[in-house]
């Protein structure tokens, strides 16, 4: 018996909706392989707990959250409380608390997604984005000096550690090696001066260690032009953090919508729990409505098992998502369906029975 303890933050808006139905689809898991039990411990953190208690989590939510074996999140954030302090207290705090530096995102066109693009074929848009997740951009760091007066200056400082970089660039080349496909470096050397100077140069000198991987580096504009025109070129691709988000909502557009766009957080030295999550947010313009799509939080929910060493139903989630696509009916208003929520996670499920049962 195999048995792993949850931590289920639902969160805002859309969040608590999409993160039902990737809970029915673990527990429909753990009905067909009764080896295997997941012990889920709800945290009621967010937005409205903001209202209510003037903080995002518990003062030692860091601690409570700390031993168990994943996170499961749906999405943070919502009008009335300042973005920058829900995502900071809650989401960040977690990603950088517990050390979460890579983030994983595939943008995978799978049988039965739409693809806006003309003449795409599935196999063209397979990107493995590998996005650092730790500091970058996000590092949090700054100044906001005469704050109000007409000399008012902002700076937004950039970190780009030694450590940092080199770690998640080395994690690409690994990624890379174990699944044969070539590596894409997507930065900005020709204006950011320091900071992407820095990266491409790290990305050459470890791109020494790993001679039998094909690599490339393109800027952050062409590589986003080229996503377009040509996604093919991409296989993994590592980038910085504000980089890797945007290109990813990109990513998630070409390869069916954000409504199945999926992320994993992941501490790869499991030192902390890692974090599986949707890459959307909490849609407050369709929250509490019942149509949200809860496919990118199922999806997540396939990441969160091939972590825990189930590869085999990471993949059996994933085929039920194809195959609730490819029969094209039973999808929410996103993807131009009339289902709801809550119909979606019951098909997935039925699917997956039958998938088990028919292979028995
Ligand atoms: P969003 O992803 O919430 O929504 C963008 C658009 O996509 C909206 O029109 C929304 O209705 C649609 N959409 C998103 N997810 C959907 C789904 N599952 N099914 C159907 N439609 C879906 O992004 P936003 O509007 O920029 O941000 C809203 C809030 O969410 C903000 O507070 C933002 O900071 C926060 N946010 C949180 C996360 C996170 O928790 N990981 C990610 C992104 C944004
Ligand atoms: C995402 C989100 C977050 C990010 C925000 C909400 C801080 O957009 O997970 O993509 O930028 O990382
Ligand atoms: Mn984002």
């Amino acid at each position: 018996m195999s048995n792993y303890k949850i931590a289920v933050i639902p969160g805002d808006g859309i969040g608590p909706e999409v993160v039902q139905e990737g809970i029915k689809v673990l527990n429909k898991i753990t009905e067909l392989d009764q080896t295997l039990q997941f012990e889920y411990t709800y945290f009621p953190w967010g937005c409205e707990y903001y209202t209510k208690n003037g903080v995002m989590m518990d003062s030692d939510g860091m601690d409570k959250l700390k031993n168990f074996d994943a996170i499961f999140l749906g999405a943070v954030g919502y009008p009335g409380v300042p973005d920058h302090i829900s995502l900071w207290d809650l989401l960040l705090k977690i990603r950088k608390g517990f050390d979460q530096y890579i983030n994983i995102r595939p943008i995978k066109l799978i049988k039965g997604a739409v693809c806006p693009l003309k003449n795409v074929n599935n196999d063209d848009v397979d990107i493995l984005f590998i996005r650092e997740n730790s500091e970058g951009e996000y590092a949090g760091a700054g100044d906001w000096l005469f704050k109000g007066l007409d000399n008012e200056v902002v700076l937004q400082t950039g970190v780009f550690s030694r450590k940092g970089t080199e770690r998640v660039i080395r994690y690409a080349f690994e990624t890379a090696i174990r699944e044969r496909k070539s590596l894409t470096s997507i930065s900005k050397g020709n204006a950011l001066n320091y900071s992407m100077v820095f990266w491409d140069q790290v990305f050459e000198e470890i791109s020494k260690e790993y001679p039998e991987v094909k690599t490339a580096t393109y800027l952050v504009d062409a590589a986003a032009m080229l996503m377009i025109s040509n996604p093919k070129r991409f296989e993994v691709v590592v980038t910085s953090n504000l980089f890797g988000d945007i290109l990813t909502d990109l990513g998630a557009a070409l390869a069916g919508g954000i409504g199945l766009a999926a992320g994993a957080n992941i501490n790869p030295e499991k030192t902390y729990p890692s974090m599986f999550e949707p890459i959307h947010g909490s849609a407050p313009d369709i929250a509490g409505k019942g149509v949200a799509n809860p496919l990118a939080a199922i999806w997540s929910a396939s990441q969160l098992l091939d972590f825990l060493g189930f590869e085999k139903y990471g993949k059996l989630v994933l085929n039920a998502i194809e195959e609730l696509l490819v029969e094209g009916k039973g999808l929410t208003p996103d993807m131009n369906g009339t289902a709801t929520t809550s119909e979606v996670g019951d098909r997935i499920a039925e699917i997956i029975h039958s998938l088990v049962t028919l292979k028995a």
